[in-house]
């Protein structure tokens, strides 16, 4: 099988497609023809090995798994012999932050980790759900939203941003988000009751607003710039360690304060993508795709989805 793989960490460059064995599935396996993954920050992060205590997860020197990928939408093709929920043909979907050696024409999956797709979407909407909008989950499953609450959503155009924006919006809130001005149609489309323009406007001066919840997607601001703009009980969570790594121990020194720091520590997928899947099969999530790459050109796409400027979400197709 064709296969995207790279030997050590480093940039795209190191990418080389090659063709290896098809894997075998062990006994509680199911071996999966794929049909579209994407290239996501995840996947940017395995390749690259930053920030450095990535190399404890995927091997120090080198990494454990060479053939790259994280997410995948495929076809059953062949089932272990314990396996009794799947059978060849099931369109399925799936997510391994630690490597799921998806950017491959086929991998091997336990099948605790796969999910039937839901009818109503394609391949690539499907293999565009997963990384983003797993992480956007423990955003809103971090705290309690209640009706009438006002929520911020830094970076909404991002795989994090524009699945958050989506789950937040079924709770009965008041949405702001930030984007760049080529995305403020998109990102008002999605759900947003107020946009502001990070090009132009800093969401952080406009202390008028008073958000009980500001989670930032993309880790461009602070808990201490935020501050003047959350409610009195307000809670900021961001995506990012911030510039000092602070939002690690932020959570120990706001505990008993009034405003507070969450940090989104990701929930396992048996909860994640389950609630996704409901969401796409009521048509209340749609992914968003900037663009699609082929396998032979995934050098491209890597270098793309690093300069974090993606909308959405960028799909290989296999
Ligand atoms: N904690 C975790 O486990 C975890 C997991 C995955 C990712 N992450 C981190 O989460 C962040 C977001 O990931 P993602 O996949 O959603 O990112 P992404 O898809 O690469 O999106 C980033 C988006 O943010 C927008 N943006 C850039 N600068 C901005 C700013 N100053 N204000 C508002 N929007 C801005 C970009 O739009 P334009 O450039 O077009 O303006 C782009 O659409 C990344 O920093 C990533 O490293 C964390």
């Amino acid at each position: 099988m064709k296969a995207a793989i790279r030997t050590h960490y480093g940039s795209p460059d190191q990418i080389e497609i090659t063709s290896l064995d098809i894997p075998t599935p062990k006994a509680d396996e199911v071996l999966v023809k794929i049909h579209a993954t994407t290239v996501n920050r995840t996947d940017c992060a395995n390749l690259t090995a930053k920030p450095f205590i990535m190399r404890f997860i995927l091997g120090f020197s080198k990494p454990k798994k060479p053939i790259l990928g994280t997410d995948f939408a495929a076809e059953v093709v062949e089932i272990g012999e314990n396996v009794t929920e799947f059978k060849k043909g099931d369109k399925v979907m799936g997510f391994n932050d630690m490597g799921a050696e998806s950017q491959a024409e086929f991998t091997s999956v336990p099948a605790k980790n796969l999910f039937l797709m839901p009818e109503n979407i394609s391949y690539n909407q499907a293999a565009a759900s997963l990384e983003g909008a797993h992480y956007a989950y423990s955003f809103v499953h971090k705290v309690d939203i209640k009706p009438g609450q006002k929520v911020l959503i830094n970076g909404a155009s991002g795989a994090i941003g524009s699945a958050l924006l989506q789950f937040v919006r079924q709770y009965k809130v008041t949405i702001a988000a930030t984007c760049h001005t080529k995305n403020l149609e998109l990102i008002k489309s999605l759900g947003a009751d107020k946009v502001y323009d990070y090009t132009s406007e800093d969401f952080t001066t406009d202390t008028k607003a008073q958000y009980d919840f500001v989670f930032d997607t993309v880790g461009k601001s602070t808990f201490g710039k935020c501050k003047p703009i959350l409610s009195k009980n307000g809670v900021y969570i961001s995506s990012e360690l911030g510039p000092y790594s602070q939002n690690v121990f932020l959570p120990l020194v706001t505990a008993i304060s009034k405003k507070k720091v969450i940090f989104p520590i990701p929930f396992s997928t048996q909860k994640t993508i389950p609630y996704i899947i409901n969401l796409l099969k009521q048509g209340k999530f749609v992914p968003v795709i900037d663009r699609a790459y082929t396998l032979d050109d995934i050098a491209q796409a890597y270098s793309y989805v690093i300069t974090g400027q993606k909308t959405g979400n960028v799909i290989v197709s296999i």
